[in-house]
């Protein structure tokens, strides 16, 4: 069976199952300062698992693209990836956990499905533990499906709960369900260790929401979140041992042969043409969703993707531009499904074609010099270190991403001296601490206290259009990297140069006025009555911070916030444009 074919599959299942499809939403999270990226199907609809009604209704299914980074280091290998596709279906306080599995089983055996054999397949369910109990419910259920005992597994926290990237929000314990991959048939006793059972879906029973000081509190609707990875399913079932090797792959590589002259593609592929597929293939999609290439954030991780798969040309022989030809083919294969792909053609291919420019001007005096660090160190010194100097001379001058560095150092038997090099950067960039320390996380969490004081900013923006547009003004949207910030508001006409000066004027005297942040933890009726602004209501749980900057701004939000209004710098409005019908966007800095 074919991916597509799997991917219609699915949601017709959860159609005729009363399920809605909804589209898959952008990689880039809106309203969420802790994520770079969507990272799983549930991300998007966080507010609608928090308790905010879905105006599609309670019963969801979807297929959602997804950027994880975290193992990017090990992508090369045959199984990982750094974008997929997530199928997925949600209650949002709708059914629970019978039917949920259900509907797994169901949709795992069914002849017209993906027509598993019950002998090659496996589950786990959840242990328990001092805080949450033993799944007994999901265990008997699986049973009584036919799942023999010897097939379950009950294992603890680390393997059977799930919680978002985030680390806050809603979570869970799951029952994950396996293949086996094995020649032959399964072993009767489920030994999940053994690598040749392969997760293939994960129903997460959404009861809880962890709080950013680490409790459990319980949700006010019950929710199951599922997740199946689309490119591994889609191995498994047509028996091969990677994605790699599936038909989603093979455009990709077959472009790539041909920019190599190629009259006949290689019997296997080679970790450098996996890392060259999987990076292009995501940043294809980091493009058509807006981001390009950068010093922070999503543009720096675009970056990195773009440059090690271009260095990875080079290991293997290609010294023109080929990104490009890659994203084409990523297009034609997915154009249909996601219609972006098509739609930003033109810039995926033009930012595409800059990147490689610029970084092909650099790679390889850049190595030359690399090259140099390395030959100097004597050959009987046993721990060789980069220094971090030289780590930040190869960023700053020749544009190589200080993971590029890592990784080529490593391959030399080479560290590089990381606390070094971050001295390095703050100084010559005079970045704040925390700003430095979130960039080299690789884009996972952002905490920074740059984004704390653009997330300060925005409420004080906020107020001040209310001024001077008036009340109808409300947040549609916000986004904040640690460069600047982006605000959507419901406002008709496009903003004259003397609103913008009046609101920027506003904000620069609430920030002159030194004026205190206070947070205070309320009910909603209490922070409602006090005339807080709020967004989402329901999405808060009972308890919410309220942010008070003195007379000008009070609103209900999660954080991060600066400690004053006097440590926000100076705000400049750079842009005013539409964001969409009768919605502005204003992008501003602090400087
Ligand atoms: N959100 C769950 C996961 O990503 C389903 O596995």
């Amino acid at each position: 069976m074919k991916a597509a074919d799997i991917r219609k599959k699915y949601i017709e299942f959860f159609v005729s199952k009363g399920h809605h499809q909804i589209q898959s939403a952008s990689l880039i999270p809106e309203n969420d300062p802790t994520c770079l990226f969507t990272t799983a199907g549930m991300h998007p609809l966080v507010p609608y698992l928090q308790g905010a009604p879905h105006p599609a209704g309670k019963r969801l299914t979807d297929f959602q693209k997804c950027v994880r980074t975290g193992d990017i280091d090990e992508v090369g290998d045959p199984v990982h990836l750094t974008f997929f596709e997530m199928l997925g279906n949600w209650s949002l306080g709708d059914y629970f956990k019978e039917e949920a599995i259900r509907f797994s089983f169901e949709f795992l055996t069914g002849k017209e499905y993906l027509n598993i054999p019950l002998n090659r397949l496996a589950v786990t369910v959840f242990a328990g533990d001092d805080s949450v109990p033993f799944d007994e419910y999901a265990y008997n259920l699986w049973h009584s499906l036919g799942i023999p005992e010897a097939r379950i597994a009950k294992l603890g926290r680390k393997d059977n709960w799930w919680g978002p990237a985030g680390q806050t929000g809603p979570c869970g314990p799951d029952t994950e369900m396996f293949y086996w991959t094995g020649e032959g048939e399964a072993p009767e006793v489920f030994d999940p260790a053994n690598k040749l059972w392969v997760e293939i879906w994960n129903d997460v029973f959404m009861q809880y929401n962890k709080t950013a000081d680490g409790t459990f509190e319980p949700l006010a609707q019950k929710n199951v979140d599922t997740g199946m990875g689309l490119e591994r399913v889609t191995a498994i079932l047509q028996g091969k041992a990677s994605c790699y090797e599936t038909e989603i792959f093979a455009p990709l590589f077959a472009a790539l042969d041909a920019v190599r002259g190629l009259a006949e593609a290689p019997a296997e592929r080679t970790s450098s043409e996996r890392i060259m597929a999987d990076h292009l293939r995501t940043a294809t999609f980091i493009l058509a969703d807006g981001i390009t290439p950068g010093k922070v954030d999503q543009p720096y991780v675009l970056r990195r993707l773009i440059r090690r798969a271009i260095r990875e040309g080079r290991k293997v022989g290609i010294t023109g531009p080929f990104t490009g030809k890659v994203a084409e083919a990523v297009i034609g294969q997915l154009g249909d499904v996601y219609p972006e792909l098509v739609s930003r053609k033109d810039v995926i291919l033009e930012e595409l074609a800059k990147e490689e420019q610029q970084f092909a001007q650099t790679l390889e005096k850049g190595t030359r010099e690399f090259e140099k660090f390395i030959d100097r160190v004597p050959a009987h010194i046993t721990r060789k270190v980069i220094s971090g100097k030289n780590a930040f001379y190869l960023y700053e001058t020749y544009g190589f991403p200080i993971e590029l560095t890592e990784e080529m150092a490593r391959e030399k038997g080479f560290e590089v001296d990381m606390p070094g090099f971050e001295a390095a950067f703050r100084k010559h960039q005079e970045m704040s601490r925390a700003g430095a320390e979130q960039k080299f996380k690789g884009g996972l969490a952002d905490a920074s206290e740059a984004t704390a004081k653009l997330h300060s900013a925005t409420h004080l923006l906020q107020a001040a259009l209310r001024k001077v547009l008036g009340d109808h003004v409300e947040q549609r949207g916000s986004n904040i990297t640690a460069e600047r910030l982006r605000f959507d508001f419901s406002h008709g006409a496009k903003m004259t140069p003397e609103e913008l000066k009046q609101a920027q004027d506003l904000v620069n005297e609430a920030i002159e006025r030194k004026l205190p942040i206070v947070c205070t933890e309320m009910s909603v009726e209490e922070a409602k009555k006090s005339g807080a602004m709020h967004v989402f209501e329901s999405k808060y749980g009972d308890v919410v911070k309220v942010y008070t900057m003195g007379d000008v701004s009070c609103e209900i939000c999660g954080g991060p916030h600066a400690a004053n209004t006097g440590d926000l710098g100076k705000f400049r409005i750079v842009k005013e444009e539409s964001s969409s019908s009768g919605v502005r966007r204003i992008k501003a800095v602090l400087e």
